[in-house]
């Protein structure tokens, strides 16, 4: 039997172990098990290898993506520089590890932009975890890209300087929502953008997924914009990490 996992902390609504498990028994993968390791810390995760040594591959979710990088023996250069971990290849005890976000996002959206035309400009709302595998993907699809921040560094932009200066909406036509704004049981919730500069060019991607269309999106909708869910972007992380344990 391989075993697969997640560690990470809390983790009462795993996705992962629910599309494993399903796609286990829809392919008929019948030596695969995947398992939760809710650890409280991650220095556990020696103990943790040692007691599950059939253990192949696992996800690292909140609060460890980063944490577990010293505790690698290899890096994909992609995860290092994107600077978080959420995949572990195990093999003969050497743990790679590996960034799916980074390649879940970068192949939806190139899929969501579809026929337009390639987006010159982006602004990527929020500054946490996910934005950084959101800017990476950007950075190779030569998309210019400004962060938007509640308490914007150098480089980035604050939400009231986007409200008085209509010119960043209106020239960046790819605005892609990487806050947890809009989450379900938060649905009514939104990033504060001036959405009456929206035109029907503009690309909203939002990768919130529960709900499936957010208050961002109808924004978007409600101006005629190309709008896309975080959903392909999560199955997608998910098939990423599939493959890369059965390289
Ligand atoms: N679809 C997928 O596959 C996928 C993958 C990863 C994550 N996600 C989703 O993406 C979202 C972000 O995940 P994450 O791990 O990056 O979270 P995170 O590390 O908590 O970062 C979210 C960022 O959003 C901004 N933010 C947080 N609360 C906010 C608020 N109340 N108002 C405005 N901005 C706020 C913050 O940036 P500033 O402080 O700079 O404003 C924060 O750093 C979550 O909803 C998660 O479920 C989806």
């Amino acid at each position: 039997m391989r075993k697969f996992g997640l560690i990470g902390y809390p983790l009462s609504h795993s996705f992962s172990k629910k599309y494993f498990t399903n796609k286990f028994e829809k392919e008929e993968i019948a030596d695969a098990q995947y398992e939760l390791f809710p650890i409280q810390s991650i220095q556990e995760l020696p103990k943790l290898l040692r007691d599950n040594p059939d253990l192949v591959g696992l996800n690292v979710t909140i609060p460890y993506k980063e944490q577990v990088i010293p505790f690698l023996h290899h890096i994909d250069p992609k995860a290092h520089a994107i600077g978080a971990v959420n995949t572990i290849r195990i093999e003969k005890g050497k743990l790679t590890g590996y960034n799916t976000d980074y390649f879940g996002f970068k192949d939806s959206l190139v899929k969501f932009i579809g026929a337009n035309a390639f987006p010159e400009k982006a602004l990527i709302l929020g500054t946490g975890g996910a934005s950084k595998a959101v800017k990476a993907a950007l950075d190779d699809l030569n998309i210019h890209h400004k962060f938007v921040s509640r308490e914007p560094v150098e480089g980035q932009l604050s939400y009231e300087s986007i409200a008085s200066s209509p010119n960043h909406v209106l020239t960046s036509l790819l605005i892609i929502n990487t806050t947890p704004l809009g989450m379900s049981p938060n649905t009514d919730t939104l990033p504060k953008l001036p959405y009456e500069h929206l035109t029907p060019n503009h690309m909203l991607y939002d990768l919130v997924y529960n709900p499936l269309k957010t208050a961002f999106m109808q924004k978007g909708i409600e101006a005629k914009c190309w709008v896309k869910n975080g959903l392909e972007m999560l199955h997608g992380q998910a098939e990423k990490s599939w493959e890369i344990w059965n390289r």
